[in-house]
């Protein structure tokens, strides 16, 4: 029996090669933002994320570490249930593709495809990308080396069996026709639909050159390859008793990359196998970590336990929904993330709810209609939540919580003491707090407490009851922007070179200086100490751009056209958004009063060297 009232929401099954990061966390945090709001509605949620174990990118990563590939991923796994738990996601099954139960039914799956005849053994002859898990033609490639890691890939000549995918072209054609909603956001569905369209080939979904993974049952030399295996987790999660009422999932969230395996390769094999299909696979965007891609080798990484440790869990999860449209790409940063923290979590929701509940609490509130709350945009709030709109969604919400905040500010009753007043900003913090639920839920329970109401959807309307109010602790304590500080930092110390210490010859022979000439001067909003500065290097290094804390000593018309020197091979910073690449040499008095750039003492060409 098919229940209308359920919502089976899903993740990828992620990669334990690593400890998480931001990215699994975006995907994680939507389904659970998704799973919270379902159940609010009192639908019968079941949430299902977990690891993607088998495959040649968990071996190989194993021998480095030593260890066999299931004593690798174990020790994983407790890090991702961690990380998990420390950003309140509250899933319902956390599935490992080394399950013996989902093993045992891709067996029976693969089995099932095969008699059906749509698996067959030939040779494979290309490329294979380990980081990818993916195959790819000569034309595919750049320079040799794989379109995404641009890392040289491997060719493989082996006896391997095939997915008929070439045979489910117009089967899977029709069925994007007859559900326009399957594949989301609209943009990219047409991608993959112009792609199928130019036509399928067959699928190599077997190797024998490792072992790490579920030997086919038709043929224990060959290995399933690790797609194959790792889709079937959707499904094989619902072959648990009592949870076959769950399939088909009502959405598969999954990131941008990985779009085609889940809207071609994963269609074609449930259409192969008999399955039904999903009803929906969304794919987000990918975020950006203060406008570099996310790259564990060049540091660019941000981990989970580094998220929350910013300004909270709580503020983490607004962020990730509120600063960039689900389906479109976003860029991270300290910074921007502790601007939200402060202005809209401390500033707007925190200042509401602690001004209303100091003032309910010494006034008491009185029951009156809540005239206020017909401002909340609920019908399109809600449209916008099951639309996967979080964004604006969010926005309608923190529309309304301006709405109260400038309602308190007329009314002001810390003058007037006006009960009536007072319950409807109450009753509208309830309607607020059950809204932010999903995405919030620590800050929303303890709202929830102070104002005693239960966090429920019919309670967004029903009336607030009356009863002791208590003031409650600080829900967002404002934090010091480090961007900010580094900034000011980077003020003072612009421009001086610390001789205080030792340095090897070896170390100095490191520090590339050279004479530069400044061909622009402008000023950088907001900071009131430096400049942007473009300079000529000459014809090796060219122009490039250096922040320079000078702006107090020195004119716009006194610099252009000036030679200094410039520590060019510094590492980049980021100083107000723009990219410091080097640093100016200036002569620093004790009390930083008196700065005073150091120039060639004759004319000398931008780029020539110091030594
Ligand atoms: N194991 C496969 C998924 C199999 S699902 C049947 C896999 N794993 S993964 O660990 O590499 O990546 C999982 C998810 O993380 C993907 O959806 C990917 O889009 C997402 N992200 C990885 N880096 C990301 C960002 N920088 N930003 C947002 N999401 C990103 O692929």
């Amino acid at each position: 029996m098919k229940s209308k009232n359920k919502f089976y929401v899903t993740t990828p099954i992620y990669y334990p090669n690593d400890i998480p990061h931001i990215g699994h966390a975006y995907t994680t945090i939507a389904a659970d933002v998704l799973a919270r709001w379902n159940r609010l509605k009192e639908k019968d949620v079941f949430f299902l994320t977990g690891t993607d174990e088998h495959g040649k990118k968990i071996q190989e990563i194993a021998e480095k570490n030593k260890k066999t590939p299931k004593e690798f991923v174990d020790a994983l796994i407790p890090k991702f249930k961690d990380a998990w738990k420390s950003l309140d996601i509250e899933y319902d099954k956390f599935i490992r593709t080394t399950d013996k139960e989902h093993e045992r039914v891709v067996k029976e799956l693969l089995q099932k495809v095969y008699d059906k005849g749509d698996i067959y053994l030939s040779k494979y002859e290309g490329y294979y990308c380990t980081g990818c898990e993916a195959y790819y033609t000569e034309k595919d490639l750049e320079n040799g080396c794989c379109p995404i890691h641009k890392t040289k890939i491997e060719k493989l000549k082996e006896e391997s069996y095939f997915f008929r995918l070439s045979k489910y072209q117009k089967p899977l054609l029709d069925f994007y026709k007859k559900n326009p909603n399957f594949i989301s956001p609209e943009n990219r569905k047409q991608e993959v639909i112009n792609r199928v369209k130019e036509g399928l080939k067959d699928l190599s979904i077997s190797r024998t050159s490792f072992d790490w993974g579920i030997p086919l049952p038709f043929d224990k030399k060959h290995f399933c390859y690790v797609w194959f295996d790792a889709l079937f987790n959707y499904y094989s999660a619902t072959r648990e008793k009592g949870k076959e009422k769950f399939w088909p999932a009502d959405v598969h969230l999954i990131g941008k990359d990985i779009l085609w395996f889940h809207t071609v390769y994963w269609p074609a094999f449930l259409m192969s196998s008999g399955i039904e299909l999903p009803k929906k696979v969304f794919a987000h965007g990918w975020w950006t970590f203060d406008k570099e891609k996310i790259s564990k080798s060049r540091g660019k990484v941000i981990n989970v336990g580094e998220l929350t440790s910013i300004a909270g869990v709580d503020s983490a999860r607004y962020f990730l929904f509120r600063a960039a449209p689900f389906g479109e790409d976003g860029d991270f940063s300290e910074s921007a993330l502790v601007d939200r923290h402060n202005n809209e979590l401390a500033n707007k929701l925190g200042n509401l709810i602690s001004r209303v509940s100091t003032l309910a609490e010494k006034y008491g509130l009185e029951k009156t209609e809540n005239k206020l709350l017909k401002k909340l945009k609920l019908k399109d709030i809600e449209k916008l939540l099951d639309n996967y709109e979080f964004d604006k969604a969010l926005n309608e919400i923190f529309a309304f919580v301006d709405i109260c905040n400038e309602y308190t500010q007329n009314k002001k009753p810390w003058e007037t003491g006006s009960k009536k007043v007072l319950y409807e900003l109450a009753d509208s913090i309830k309607a607020i707090t059950i809204l932010l639920f999903s995405f919030i839920p620590s800050t929303s329970e303890k709202i929830a407490k102070q104002f005693n109401f239960e966090i429920c959807y019919k309670n967004i309307k029903s009336p607030l009851k009356i009863s002791k109010i208590s003031k409650g602790e600080i829900l967002f304590k404002k934090i010091e922007n480090k961007e900010e500080e580094k900034i000011n930092k980077s003020e003072k110390i612009e421009g001086i070179v610390n001789m205080a210490e030792v340095v090897e010859f070896n170390e100095w022979e490191k520090i590339d200086l050279r004479v530069a000439q400044i061909k622009k001067v402008e000023d950088i909003e907001g900071a009131d100490k430096l400049y942007k500065l473009t300079i000529n290097l000459g014809k090796e290094l060219g122009e490039r751009t250096i922040c320079a804390g000078i702006k107090q000593h020195y004119s716009k018309e006194e610099l252009k056209g000036k030679k200094i020197i410039v520590f060019t091979n510094l590492a980049p910073r980021k100083i107000k958004g723009i990219e410091s690449k080097g640093m100016l040499l200036a002569a620093v008095n004790e009390g930083h009063s008196k700065v005073v750039l150091i120039s060639p003492e004759k004319d000398m060409d931008a780029g020539a060297r110091i030594s």
